[in-house]
C-alpha cells in the first residue's frame, strides 16, 4: 500500500443476512475496488442501532456480516476491517460535525423526510416514530467518512445523497476552520450502477430484503435447492421455444455462470427442447459451485472462538491509528 493510492471506504450496515444479490450488486464489487484503492471496510453496528433493539440479533448480524465479506474474499491483511463501535473516535467527531451542520440539511435527508411523508400521510405527528439516531444518521455516517480520510465511498443509489451530505458538511468545516485543519471532500461512487449488475429475486423483482424475495448467499445446499425451485417461472411447456431474457432462472444464471455455459443455455432455450426444471438444475449446480467454497469459510468463521474477533481486533487497532490523529487535528481546530 502506497501513500498515494486514493483511499475507498464502505461501510456496511448490519441488518440482515447477505443474500445473492448483495454479492452481486454490492459485495463483489466493493471486493474489486481493492485493487485499486487503499480500502478500507466497516460494520456499522450503531447505525443499525436506529432500528434493531434486540442485542442478540444485532451481534448476531454484525457477526455474519463480518465473516460473510471474508468468506466472500475480503483480505484483513491487505485492508483495513472494523466494526465501527469499537472506534470510539469516531463519535466524538459526530458530535464535533454536528454543531457545523445545519439542522434543515437534516430535515432534507431522504430516509428522515420518507419516515415524515408517511407519518402526515397517516395523519399523525410529523416526527412520530423518529427518534434522534434516524435523524443524525447523516451526521454519523459523514463522520465514518471523514474520520479515515476517505476519497470515494461506494454505495447503492440510496445512500449517494448521504455521501454528499459528508461533502457538504466537509465543506462547511473548511469554511470555518480551513485555516487550521481541511478535511478533503469525499465523492460517492455507485459500482452497482456501473456493472448494471442487479439481480432479480425470486419473484423477478430486484432481489432485496425489503420485497422477501432472497436468496441467502450462505443457504445451506438444501435450502438453495429448495428456494432455487420456487424462482417464478411462466407455463411454457418443455419443447416449447423460450426466450432467455424473460427468464427469471436464467437472468441469475447469467451473472453467475462461466460464459461459455451462459451461451449453451441461451441457445438451447431459444431452440426449445429444454424445460424450467432442467434450467433450475443447472442454476443450483452452478450457483452450489460458486457459493459452496464461501458457505464453509462462513461456518468456520461463525463458529464460536473463531479468529473472526481477533480479525476484527486487529482492525480496530489499524482503525484507530489513523482516526486518534485526525480527531486530534479536528479537536486542536475547533477548540
Ligand atoms: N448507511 C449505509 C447503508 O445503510 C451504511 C453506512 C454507514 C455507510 N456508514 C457509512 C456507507 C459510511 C458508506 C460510508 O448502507
Amino acid at each position: 500500500m502506497t501513500d498515494k493510492k486514493l483511499v475507498s471506504l464502505t461501510g456496511i450496515k448490519p441488518t440482515g443476512e447477505p443474500h445473492l444479490g448483495n454479492y452481486v450488486g454490492a459485495i463483489g464489487p466493493a471486493l474489486q475496488l481493492a485493487e485499486t484503492y487503499e480500502s478500507i471496510y466497516f460494520i456499522a453496528d450503531y447505525h443499525a442501532l436506529t432500528t434493531i433493539r434486540d442485542p442478540e440479533l444485532l451481534r448476531r448480524y454484525t457477526r455474519s456480516v463480518a465473516a460473510g465479506w471474508v468468506a466472500c474474499g475480503l483480505d484483513p491483511e491487505r485492508t483495513i476491517f472494523y466494526r465501527q463501535s469499537d472506534v470510539p473516535e469516531i463519535f466524538e467527531l459526530t458530535w464535533l460535525l454536528s454543531c457545523v451542520t445545519a439542522k434543515g440539511l437534516m430535515n432534507r435527508a431522504h430516509a428522515y423526510k420518507a419516515a415524515r411523508d408517511r407519518n402526515r400521510e397517516a395523519g399523525q405527528d410529523d416526527d412520530a416514530g423518529v427518534n434522534m439516531g434516524l435523524y443524525c444518521y447523516p451526521v454519523l455516517m459523514t463522520a465514518d467518512i471523514l474520520i479515515m480520510g476517505s476519497d470515494v465511498v461506494p454505495v447503492g443509489r440510496d445512500q449517494a445523497q448521504h455521501v454528499e451530505y459528508a461533502a457538504d458538511i466537509a465543506g462547511s468545516f473548511n469554511h470555518l476552520y480551513g485555516d487550521r485543519y481541511s478535511f478533503k471532500i469525499p465523492r460517492a461512487i455507485t459500482p452497482e450502477a456501473e456493472t448494471g449488475a442487479v439481480l432479480p429475486g425470486l419473484d423477478g423483482r430486484k432481489m432485496s430484503k425489503s420485497y422477501g424475495n432472497t436468496i441467502p448467499l450462505f443457504a445451506p445446499e438444501t435450502e438453495l435447492r429448495k428456494l432455487v425451485r420456487r424462482i417464478v417461472t411462466d407455463s411454457t411447456p418443455p419443447e416449447e421455444p423460450k426466450n432467455p431474457d424473460e427468464s427469471i432462472p436464467f437472468q441469475i444464471l447469467e451473472q453467475f455462470a462461466e460464459p461459455g455455459e451462459v451461451e449453451k443455455m441461451r441457445a438451447r432455450l431459444t431452440a426449445g427442447g429444454v424445460g424450467w426444471g432442467e434450467l433450475k438444475n443447472d442454476l443450483f449446480t452452478v450457483l452450489d459451485r460458486v457459493v459452496a467454497p464461501m458457505r464453509s469459510r462462513y461456518e468456520e468463521l461463525m463458529a464460536p472462538g473463531s479468529e473472526l474477533d481477533e480479525m476484527l481486533a486487529t482492525g480496530a487497532e489499524k482503525a484507530r491509528a489513523r482516526a486518534v490523529p485526525m480527531l486530534r487535528a479536528v479537536k486542536t481546530a475547533m477548540t
